[in-house]
């Protein structure tokens, strides 16, 4: 949540910046905001309610010349999402200016003391009182800009990434990390600085990740300098960034969300790549094989996530207990941190986030490692906090995804949970060949078989156009598809604003049911496989309380299809694999009703794509 970005070199600061700024909206997008130091020694702050955009149009005549700055897209946690609290904020001697990613847990303490040596505010945020103890520190002691910094940052309990510059010294920006990410490239005698490597790819691929405590001295003409608290210089690992710009663009596509529900079949494949060898009739996922052991006589499995990621982990429940028969239990981050959890050695805990930066997951994490869990993550952003806090893992390899709705990452995170499941129930001897044969064979087929799916988007589109104004939706599945029913249901609120609710099918009877009537759209998954006439039953009682379904069905369908309001067909497969087919047009029909009513699909209200905050 938010997005910093800095420079430090030889070129013009501000294009740097705003483009920066640009690409991590996706990370909150309330309010934007940038510092400095000009040609003339001036050090300029601009600030808006607002996007991006709006920072460009009122620094249209303003003086945003300079080699150095910073700069911030926030998503509003201490005050209001407005121009007084928008960052950087500026410390009471003028001199210091400071952007902020994260949460000060006891800035209220700091404020009290501060506000006793005469500091006053002017924002409700919490980073404000960071850059006034800064100042306070720097000032009192007269000391130099880093020695402030390490000595405010002993003093602070919470979560940061900061970059603050000083007035006085425009050849230098210290930047500093606890709990929330940030990146800093390297160029030829200049350096940037981002939340992820996303602003950085056009400039350098030589990036160092800084870790938890890490203080960073960028200054002009001298090679980067990392440093702890105590001030002992650290060793720097400087690793190369592998994406690239296209995969950052919307490549003609008007909104992110589609191009990456549309790609879906390539990052399928690409996920696939080098794990599995259909002609040995064979799966591997090497942080599986490497600690075979471990994982096969894990007591149980606990998958850990949030969102979508969760959904995900139901999923991969049903995958692990079906083809390894190992106990599983998916918790939400959020509860399972709280919840004095009884967990320890021969637990094995997996963890699945696109961002890897979730900051529930994370602390999540930390808990199972303390209490002696083995931690296997399952992310996608290479790189981040996650996986590197984890014992091993497997990235998803979908590519960077932006639209703030999760869609490519979701069936990069079952793809992984299905080979996961099956390399493991080949090390385990829980499979037969024939069985492996089988599903190795409709895995093959699935990247192929989405684009059949991805054609229903017309049909999808039109059906839309009804169901704009609808006011609620029900989505109902079972096994494999009930977690796609929570998940068509979450896109749907996301980016439409519209309640909607995901239920097992045959939980409808306990109480839903009382919500259908001819105004209730009820979305039902109800392809070919075991469970299909314990659905079509679902149908029927659906459809006797004038309910209008619209219902998910496998090609060929001649059945749920003639009671059925309206049907979308879809190619057949095995019964495991199903969800990376139905999740699609529940994907497309969230993104068309949302279009249909005018919503910023890619930066939906009140969201943002990566929660660092709990
Ligand atoms: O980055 P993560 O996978 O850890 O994020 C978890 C959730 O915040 C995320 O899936 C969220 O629910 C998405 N906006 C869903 O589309």
């Amino acid at each position: 949540m938010c997005g910093i970005v800095g420079y430090l070199g030889s070129r013009d600061a501000f294009p740097i910046l705003i483009k920066g700024l640009k690409r991590l909206e996706y990370r909150g997008y309330d309010s934007a905001g940038v510092a400095l130091i000009s040609q003339t020694n001036h050090l300029n702050v601009y600030k808006v309610k607002g996007k991006v955009s709006g920072l460009e149009q009122v620094t249209e005549r303003e003086d945003t010349s300079g080699t150095i700055g910073i700069a911030h897209t926030r998503w509003a946690t201490h005050g209001e999402p407005s121009q007084v609290n928008a960052h950087p904020h500026v410390s009471a001697s003028g001199q210091l200016a400071l952007i902020h990613n994260g949460i000060i847990e006891n800035y209220n303490v700091l404020k009290e003391k501060l506000e006793k040596k005469g500091y006053t505010f002017k924002s409700s945020t919490d980073t404000e009182v960071l850059v006034q103890l800064i100042d306070y520190i720097k000032e009192s002691g007269k000391l130099d800009l880093l020695t402030a910094v390490r000595l405010a940052l002993r003093e602070v309990i919470g979560a940061y990434a900061l970059a603050i510059l000083d007035h006085n010294d425009p050849d230098q920006i210290i930047v500093a990390r606890k709990s929330s990410p940030l990146v800093i490239g390297i160029g030829e005698n200049e350096f940037f600085i981002a939340s992820d490597a996303t602003p950085i790819v056009e400039f350098t691929d030589k990036v160092v990740y800084l870790e938890d405590e890490d203080i960073a001295i960028l200054r002009r003409g001298e090679p980067l300098k990392v440093v702890d608290f105590s001030n002992v210089e650290l060793n720097l690992e400087v690793q190369t960034i592998e994406l690239n710009l296209g995969q950052l663009e919307k490549g003609g596509y008007p909104h992110f969300m589609l191009k990456e529900i549309v790609e879906q079949p390539d990052c399928i494949q690409d996920c696939m790549r080098g794990r599995l060898h259909v002609e040995d009739n064979n799966v591997i996922l090497s942080a599986i094989i490497d600690h075979k052991e471990k994982l096969i006589h894990a007591k149980r499995f606990i998958i850990i996530a949030c969102g979508t990621s969760w959904h995900a982990g139901l999923i991969g429940r049903q995958l692990i207990e079906n083809y390894c028969r190992i106990p599983v239990q998916v918790e939400y981050a959020s509860e399972f941190r709280y919840s004095n959890p009884v967990v320890g050695e021969g637990d094995v805990v997996i963890a699945i986030s696109q961002s890897g930066e979730t900051a529930d997951t994370l602390a999540a994490v930390e808990l199972a490692r303390n209490r002696g869990a083995f931690i296997y993550g399952i992310c996608n952003a290479v790189g981040s906090s996650i996986p590197r806090s984890t014992d091993t893992g497997s990235y998803i390899h979908v590519g960077p995804e932006i639209g703030v709705a999760s869609t490519k990452a979701f069936t990069g995170q079952v793809t992984v949970l299905a080979m996961l499941a099956l390399t493991l129930a080949t090390v385990k001897g829980s499979i037969s060949e024939s069985e492996l044969k089988e599903i190795l064979e409709e895995f093959q087929a699935i990247p192929e078989k989405m684009k059949k799916a991805l054609e229903t988007n017309d049909q999808i589109a039109s059906l839309s156009k009804i169901f704009t104004y609808a006011r609620n939706f029900i989505y109902l599945g079972r096994g494999y598809n009930y977690p796609v029913a929570l998940e068509g249901a979450l896109k749907l609120k996301e980016i439409s604003y519209i309640h909607a609710e995901g239920y097992p099918a045959a939980e409808m009877k306990h109480g839903p049911i009382a919500l259908i009537d001819t105004e209730m759209p009820v979305v039902v998954i109800a392809t070919q496989n075991s469970l299909y006439e314990k659905l079509l039953s679902n149908v029927q009682e659906i459809k006797a309380r004038k309910g209008r379904v619209i219902a998910i069905v496998s090609e060929g369908d001649d059945t749920i299809s003639k009671i059925a309001d309206y049907c979308i067909e879809l190619p057949k497969t095995v019964e495991p694999l199903d969800p990376l087919l139905t999740t699609i047009p529940l994907q497309l029909m969230a993104y068309h009703i949302a279009v249909c009513k005018g919503k910023d699909v890619d930066q939906p209200r009140n969201l943002a794509k990566s929660v660092t905050v709990e």
